[in-house]
């Protein structure tokens, strides 16, 4: 199959979505929409990516540069000023078309069908060039057609696409719809784009209008079936949710497949950067964000939240435990419940069991923190490290005032505020000594008696 050139569909508002990000930007799994539908493309084999932005041009814009290192170096992105259309978007593509020979392959899709699969558009374009049409809609079917342009002809032969606003009784009962997504040639493009009228019922001019005239000059134009769910559009928030859980699924399933332990997919909440090792567990309830990853016999217990952060081999963490972007958690290491860690590294076998918080921290191996330990990092202005050495062991409700080093094998005991280093092998201790006052408690209660009694 030769290299296509895709055109992504980028410039409308979005009005439906009620929001200041751009539809295209809106997040999804951790991936804006866009890039799940450059990612689509970029795999099923497209060179070339043109997308056509408009409206948040500019925040669009700032995503494709980092697209364009990331997964396609070749995005040109195409300028729509005033957004008249989705036949009136790609008519802005004509000028740069001109360079590009009339029989080279364009797909077009929309920046707002997140779900389409690369294997599948693969498939898709293949199944184009074999039947030799001159145009290929992706169609599906629905249950529930509402919204959606309604495909009109019989078989794969296609006649016209009527839209929802411009169809009549008999043809909202239609349930194969335009899915959105097409494949043709640039030189189709050249012939019938200048010829689209606006719309009576919005003035705007409809892509699905080729459909009609192409098929009138005796084109073959054609209808491939796909899974309706890839070609679900996101419109509003209530679709955006419903592709979230179908993304997750499909991530989930992949894992599963390969040997992770998902107990609950419906209660684990991931996204598409995450890797998950054979042998992993991930209990419900937990939340793996960016690009963290789980390393092989690790369990993510109940209620964790992972994010940006890398569990290694054999580690424990939760239930309720949050790391956060830049933590690092050791083989066969240990986060229990209600501890927070932030750009830290916690060695081999380390363990921090309750209710703690640490923050840029570089914690060796074989550490064991007691509960409440409290690195006060931020001093209102910077951040500071604090570095704790193997084998260190550190009592409950200790603070350590960063910079602050805790030597290789030192103690440090509980209740203690450190504010300078702890030497290898030492103890360290800094609270107010205990003070016991014999009978005090019983004269206390004495008293406390004797102004009750007086106040009735
Ligand atoms: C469109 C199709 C409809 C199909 C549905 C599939 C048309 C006229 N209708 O409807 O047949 O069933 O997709 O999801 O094409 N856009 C621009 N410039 C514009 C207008 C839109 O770039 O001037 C972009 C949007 O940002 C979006 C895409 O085109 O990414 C589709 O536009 P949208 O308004 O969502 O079309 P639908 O009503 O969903
Ligand atoms: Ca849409």
């Amino acid at each position: 199959m030769e290299a296509f050139l895709t055109l992504v569909l980028a410039a409308g508002r979005g009005t439906r979505m009620h929001s200041p990000l751009p539809k295209v930007l809106q997040p999804l799994c951790g991936r804006s929409l866009l890039e799940h539908v450059v990612r689509a493309a970029a795999g099923a084999g497209s060179n070339s990516l043109w997308p056509i932005l408009g409206h948040g041009r500019e925040a669009v814009e700032a995503e494709l540069a980092i697209l364009r290192d990331s997964v396609m170096p070749s995005i040109q992105p195409i300028w729509q000023k005033d957004q008249k259309g989705t036949g009136h978007a790609v008519q802005c593509a004509l000028q740069p078309l001109e360079r590009e020979p009339a029989s080279r392959t364009v797909v077009i899709l929309s920046g707002d069908g997140p779900l389409l699969q690369s294997e599948t558009l693969r498939a898709f374009v293949a199944a184009h060039g074999k039947s030799k049409a001159a145009l290929t809609l992706g169609v599906m079917e629905l249950e529930n057609p509402t919204g959606y342009g309604r495909a009109v002809g019989s078989g794969r032969a296609l006649k016209r696409i009527v839209e929802e606003r411009d169809a009549s009784p008999k043809e909202k009962l239609l349930r194969t719809v335009n899915g959105g997504v097409y494949v043709t040639t640039v030189g189709l493009l050249r012939e019938f784009l200048p010829k689209l009228k606006p719309s009576k019922n919005s003035g705007e001019l409809y892509l699905t209008d080729l459909v009609a005239l192409a098929a009138g000059k005796r084109k073959k134009v054609e209808a491939w079936k796909m899974p309706a769910e890839e070609l679900l559009g996101v419109n509003d928030m209530e679709q955006l949710a419903a592709a979230g859980k179908v993304m997750r699924k499909r991530i989930l399933r992949n894992w599963l497949l390969a040997g992770v332990r998902v107990v609950d997919p419906e209660n684990t909440y991931v996204d598409a950067g995450v890797t998950c090792e054979a042998g992993a567990v991930i209990e419900p309830g937990a939340v793996l964000l960016g690009n963290s990853s789980v390393g092989a016999g690790a369990v993510v217990k109940a209620y964790s939240s992972v994010e940006d952060a890398v569990i290694e081999a054999g580690a424990q963490v939760g239930p309720y435990a949050r790391l956060r972007p830049g933590s690092r958690i050791g083989a066969g290491a240990k986060i229990g419940n209600f501890v927070e860690t932030k750009k830290t590294v916690i060695g081999k076998g380390s363990k921090v069991s309750h209710l703690s918080y640490v923050g840029d921290a570089e914690v060796g191996a074989g550490v064991n923190i007691g509960c409440g330990f409290i690195t006060c990092n931020y001093d209102g202005v910077q951040k500071h490290t604090t570095v704790i050495e193997d084998g260190a062991f550190i009592g409950s409700d200790v603070q350590a005032v960063a910079p602050v080093r805790i030597g290789r094998d030192s103690y440090v005991a509980s209740g203690t505020t450190l504010t300078k280093e702890v030497p290898a092998d030492a103890l360290a201790i800094a609270r107010v000594k205990q003070e016991n006052k014999a009978g005090y408690a019983a004269r206390l209660r004495g008293r406390q008696a004797a102004r009750a009694k007086k106040e009735g």
